[in-house]
């Protein structure tokens, strides 16, 4: 045993190149320099890394291989670097971290350990992306920096508001709007806004479910009021969502596919209590609902249940009915988003503007997915006007310009055509006769020979 011991030593490891072996299992490239700055040693990841074989680096200068090697800075000022990104030829990305061989005071030579960082880089850079472009669908912390406060929300913000911090205490309600009006907004809002004046505790659980999202009511009903053990084949004893949300919020997103099993809410909601299905026990709650849905809720919900939860009824209005300052408010409010994100997560100073007639063909878009799709599109076509990351390079200002080309084919093709008819006519009754307003037409970017805009008008007067 001793003798094994002693056979299998540094030295010996030395002696029978097992060292070199070892080094050239590591993933991480290795090189050793002397004073001159000549390759003494490489491992095989390193010769991998230059594209050539250990024995072709050794008795070169490092730089052949490695133009921008750290060594030689190391074997300048005796010092050690560690962790230093650095580029060398093409996309090729090390992180290095070099140290100097130093002998009775001399700097006799340096070796430095590194890898390839590309692939965690775009890892990083593909992560990054997906951070901003989830960013950009954050929704505000705080009522008053919504769109619209001064505007087309003035009065549901307020009620919003009353819901949850009015003196005789808080309040269940409804919020009604189409798909894409802020509805799942306003309800975090309401919660944010009562923690805020302390009708919720700071750590109040806010939960929220899409009623419309499971195959049928049955399977709603486990998920929002729990299930006893043995209630029925195979069921578990689980809670749900109701008592998750005890002391907060539970946001019941089209809360009339609840079908039958409404009543359980409307017992909750009296009594303070109710039974998980299959259940005997009480169990006493304490939640604020808020019931939200595109349809009106008030021919869906059992009418006392809509009667409890409708003292407050919050109506966001489609994006139609916001005026033109409200919208042009909007565009730029997602188009700063989309700068903030980008200098956040990309750290460039990004500086986006549209040209009069993109910005021009947004706002008069039509969008029946409303602010929602109002934001993808702005997303979109800023996405579009953009380079590719890959194209960065480093770059830490960049302004980019959105046209018309870059919008999406419904904003920028069929809704123009519309627009185009609506110039005609406005043109028309300003007293423009065919020739004039195909002129006109022009200046928009709109190509229409006067006798198809003769053959237009006449059609429109044989009507
Ligand atoms: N007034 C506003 N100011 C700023 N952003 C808004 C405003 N209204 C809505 N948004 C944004 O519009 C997007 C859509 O809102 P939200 O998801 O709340 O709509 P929704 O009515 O719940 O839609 P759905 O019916 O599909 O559930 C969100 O990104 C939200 O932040
Ligand atoms: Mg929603």
């Amino acid at each position: 045993m001793l003798e094994r011991i002693y056979m299998f030593s540094l030295k010996y490891l030395k002696d029978n190149n097992i060292l070199e072996d070892i080094f050239d299992t590591i993933n991480d490239g290795v090189n050793v320099v002397n004073n001159q700055g000549r390759v003494i040693y490489c491992n095989k990841r390193s010769a991998e890394y230059a594209d050539v074989k250990p024995e072709d680096m050794i008795g070169k200068k490092v730089t052949d291989f490695y133009p921008d090697a750290i060594l030689l800075q190391v074997l300048e000022d005796g010092k050690p670097t560690l962790d230093k990104k650095i580029h060398y030829v093409g996309n090729k990305k090390y992180i290095v971290s070099a140290y100097p061989f130093v002998v009775n005071g001399e700097i006799e030579g340096a070796y430095s350990v590194f890898r390839d960082i590309r692939e965690i880089d775009i890892l990083n850079r593909k992560i990054q992306a997906l951070q901003l472009h989830l960013s950009l669908s954050d929704t505000e912390e705080e009522i008053s920096s919504l769109i619209g406060v001064e505007d087309s929300l003035t009065k549901v913000l307020q009620d919003a508001k009353r819901t949850i911090g009015s003196i005789g205490g808080p309040r269940h309600s409804i919020i009604i709007g189409d798909s894409g009006t802020g509805k799942t907004m306003l309800a975090k809002l309401i919660y944010n806004y009562g923690r805020e004046v302390g009708t919720l505790d700071s750590k109040a659980p806010f939960i929220e479910v899409n009623c419309a999202q499971f195959t049928n009511s049955d399977i709603a009903a486990l998920e929002i009021f729990g299930s006893e053990e043995g209630s029925f084949t195979g069921s578990i004893q689980k809670k749900g969502l109701l008592e998750r949300a005890n002391g907060g919020i539970l946001f019941l997103d089209e809360a009339h596919e609840l079908g039958n099993y409404q009543s359980i809410l409307l017992t909750a909601i009296e009594t303070g209590r109710f039974r998980r299905i299959g259940g005997n026990k009480e169990i006493s709650v304490d939640v604020i609902i808020i019931a939200a849905s595109t349809k009106n809720l008030k021919n869906e919900l059992l009418p006392e249940l809509y009667q409890r939860l409708a003292q407050y009824e919050l109506y966001l209005p489609p994006l139609n009915e916001r005026s033109e300052k409200e919208k042009t408010d909007l565009f730029y409010y997602f188009l700063n988003k989309y700068e903030e994100a980008v200098k956040k997560y990309q750290d460039i100073d990004y500086q986006v503007s549209f040209t009069e007639e993109a910005k021009r063909l947004i706002l008069s878009g039509n969008y029946p997915r409303n602010i929602r799709q109002f934001r993808d599109v702005i997303n979109y076509s800023i996405d579009q006007a953009s380079p590719l990351i890959a194209d960065l390079k480093n770059k830490k200002e960049i302004k980019v310009k959105v046209r018309t080309n870059h919008l999406p084919f419904e904003i920028s093709n069929e809704k123009s055509e519309d627009n185009m008819y609506e110039l005609i006519l406005n043109f028309r009754n300003s007293g423009m006769g065919p020739r004039k307003i195909s002129k006109e037409l022009e200046k928009y970017g709109y190509k229409f020979e006067y006798y198809k805009v003769a053959y237009y008008l006449k059609k429109l007067e044989d009507k």
